[in-house]
C-alpha cells in the first residue's frame, strides 16, 4: 500500500472514558511513530479565545482565531505537548474551566472544518516525518481521515467509562464521584455527538469495545489490527 509507504495513519474515534487517548499514545510509542491528539486542539482554542476574552458565543470570530492562533502541537508519544506561542498549556487546556466551555468550541460549525485541515495536514506531515501516526479524536475516522490505513472506534460500556474517568478526574469511583463525572463527561459527550458520529462505526471502521479488556489487552488489540494493515 502506497499510503502505508509514506507512514502508516492509524486513526481512532471514541468517547470519552473508551481508553482511546492512553491506548493511542503507548501505540504510537511502541511503533515509535509520532502521536497527535486532536481534542487537545479543540482545547487550545478554547483556551486561546478565553485568554482573549472572545466570546465563545461570537461563532466567526471563534473561527477565526483557529488560524491566527500559534499553536504548535508536540507530537511525541511519551512526551506530547501543546504550546501556544511558545508557552506551554499543557496543564492549562485540562482544567474544569475549559472542560466546561469546550463543546461550544467543538460544536461550532464554522470552526470544525478549519480545525480538520490543519489536523489532515498535520497527520500527513507527522506520518511523513516520523514513519507515521495515531491520530485520535471524535472524526478521525470519519471525516479527518476516512482514508486511515487504520481505522477504530474505541467504545466500552458507559459504567467502564464512567468507572475510568471517575478515578482520573476525582481519585475514586464512588457513588458522589460517579455522579459528578457523569454530569462532567456523558453530558459533554451527548452535545459533542450532535456533530460527529461517534457512538457507532462508519463502513469499514473496526469497532474495539474496551470494557473488558486491560490497559494491555487494549494495546495489543490495536497492534495485531496494525499489522494486519502493514501487510
Ligand atoms: O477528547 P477531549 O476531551 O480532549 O476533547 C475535547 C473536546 O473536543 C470534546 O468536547 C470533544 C471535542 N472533539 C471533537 O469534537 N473532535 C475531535 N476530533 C476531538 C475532540
Amino acid at each position: 500500500m502506497t499510503s502505508v509507504a509514506n507512514g502508516i495513519r492509524v486513526a481512532i474515534d471514541g468517547p470519552s472514558g473508551s481508553g482511546k487517548s492512553s491506548v493511542s499514545k503507548k501505540v504510537a510509542a511502541h511503533l515509535g511513530i509520532g502521536y497527535l491528539d486532536t481534542g487537545a486542539m479543540y482545547r487550545a482554542l478554547t483556551w486561546y479565545c478565553l485568554d482573549r476574552g472572545i466570546d465563545l458565543d461570537d461563532l466567526g470570530v471563534v473561527a477565526d482565531a483557529v488560524t491566527a492562533m500559534p499553536l504548535e502541537m508536540g507530537t511525541d508519544p511519551s512526551a506530547p505537548s501543546i504550546s501556544m506561542g511558545g508557552t506551554r498549556i499543557d496543564a492549562d487546556i485540562r482544567t474544569t474551566r475549559i472542560a466546561e466551555v469546550v463543546s461550544k468550541v467543538a460544536t461550532n460549525l464554522q470552526v470544525r472544518p478549519k480545525l480538520q485541515q490543519r489536523q489532515r495536514e498535520l497527520m500527513a506531515q507527522i506520518a511523513a516525518d516520523q514513519g507515521g501516526v495515531v491520530a485520535e479524536g471524535r472524526d478521525i475516522t470519519t471525516v479527518v481521515a476516512p482514508d486511515a490505513d487504520v481505522r477504530i472506534l474505541m467504545v466500552a460500556s458507559e459504567a467502564a467509562r464512567l468507572a475510568r474517568r471517575s478515578k482520573e478526574l476525582h481519585g475514586g469511583a464512588d457513588d458522589a464521584a460517579i455522579a459528578a463525572t457523569r454530569t462532567q463527561i456523558v453530558d459533554r459527550d451527548k452535545a459533542d455527538s450532535t456533530v460527529s458520529s461517534f457512538m457507532s462505526a462508519a463502513d469499514g471502521v473496526v469497532t474495539l469495545d474496551t470494557s473488558d479488556l486491560t490497559f494491555q489487552q487494549s494495546v495489543e488489540a490495536v497492534l495485531t489490527l496494525v499489522e494486519r494493515a502493514r501487510g
